[in-house]
């Protein structure tokens, strides 16, 4: 039982009682890239390691402000990764456009390969690029070793994540970890 493991894949600063996130809309320049080229054909999307060149990208990126109790900000979870070697923090590329981010790991408490966070910039939602990506998680999740299921937990409102993880073949577990819903894949 992952005593602990609330909160995977969602704002865990919360019951850690460290306020709430910044939510400043200062966004730094660079994340304000132009969209051209991703107007119109999703592109490939690629999953690119966090590095020295990217990462103050990765933290410029936002979901709208409804949506930002369903995820931690991209620097809570970098920072997260910093302590918790475990985790593997991955940006979303369109192009050589980054739209979004997501991060697993082994969970420590459990020892199950959870899917922590995913997300994608509120400018190019809609798009395909969740999909994607959470496709192209998966399969890089199931080659990790001794990888026979992955787990996701939601908040019980989060309708839209819930049938994007239903429609790739997670199924609700009917547990409940930290008020959120846990969802498995296994095969
Ligand atoms: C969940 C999230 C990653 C989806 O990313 P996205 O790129 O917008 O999603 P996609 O365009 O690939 O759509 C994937 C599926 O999500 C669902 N979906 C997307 N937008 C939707 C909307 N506005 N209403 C209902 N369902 C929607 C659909 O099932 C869609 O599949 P379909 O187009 O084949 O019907 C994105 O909404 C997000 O970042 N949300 C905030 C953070 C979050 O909740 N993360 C999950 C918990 S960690």
């Amino acid at each position: 039982m992952p005593s602990g493991a609330a909160y995977k894949s969602g704002p865990r600063w919360r019951s850690r009682g460290l306020g709430s996130p910044t939510t400043s809309k200062a966004t730094p320049e660079i994340a304000r890239r132009s969209t051209e080229g991703l107007e119109g054909a999703v592109l490939e999307v690629e999953l690119r390691d966090v590095t020295y060149d990217n990462w103050e990208e990765c933290i410029a990126l936002r979901v709208s402000e409804a949506q930002q109790r369903m995820v931690a900000p991209n620097v809570y979870s970098l920072a997260q990764a910093k302590v918790q070697p475990e985790c593997v923090p991955l940006a979303i590329y369109a192009g050589d456009t980054m739209v979004g981010f997501l991060m697993y790991a082994l969970d420590r408490d459990d020892g199950n390969w959870w899917i922590y966070r995913l997300m994608i910039d509120e400018r190019y939602q809609g798009r395909g690029y969740g999909r994607a990506a959470l496709e192209k998680a998966i399969d890089r999740i199931r080659k990790e070793p001794g990888c026979t299921k992955i787990i996701v937990s939601l908040k019980p409102d989060n309708t839209v994540a819930r049938t994007l993880y239903r429609s790739v073949g997670f199924v609700e577990t009917g547990q409940q970890i930290g008020g959120e819903d846990v969802l498995c894949l296994s095969w």
